[in-house]
């Protein structure tokens, strides 16, 4: 009897850690396209057809991957420049506008 509780245990706790062990994966960085909802589609609109406060239409833009980088790190005219800290964020979201060209 005793030895059927501790295999229930054993099975009971390595379920449970291997729910915990989920959570656990490393912080997986958002793709470009989530940061890209998230954070700039307020004003360039998800299909980058978007120009609240002035912003520039992102289906046409003809900046380089370069050229955008600078403009997410130090802003431009009504765009702040601070909305993205996370070197890697910055260029997942770079490449992700690149996509959203249909011009
Ligand atoms: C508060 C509104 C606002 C938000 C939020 C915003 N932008 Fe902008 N964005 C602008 C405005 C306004 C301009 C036009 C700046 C100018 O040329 O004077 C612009 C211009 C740009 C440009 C230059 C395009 C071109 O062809 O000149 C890029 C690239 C860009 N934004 C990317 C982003 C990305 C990526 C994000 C999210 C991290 C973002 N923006 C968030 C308002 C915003």
């Amino acid at each position: 009897m005793k030895k059927h509780i501790y295999i229930l245990t054993t099975i009971t706790t390595s379920v449970l850690l291997s729910f915990c062990g989920n959570n656990n994966t490393p912080n997986k960085s958002a793709s470009g396209k989530e940061i890209y909802e998230r954070t700039c589609s307020v004003c360039h609109g998800l299909d980058g057809k978007g120009n609240i406060s002035g912003a520039a239409y992102l289906y046409k833009s003809k900046l380089t991957i370069d050229a955008c980088i600078e403009v997410i790190k130090n802003g431009k005219g009504n765009m702040p420049g601070n909305l993205l800290t996370n070197e890697s964020d910055i260029n997942a979201v770079a490449e992700y506008i690149q996509t959203l060209r249909t011009e």
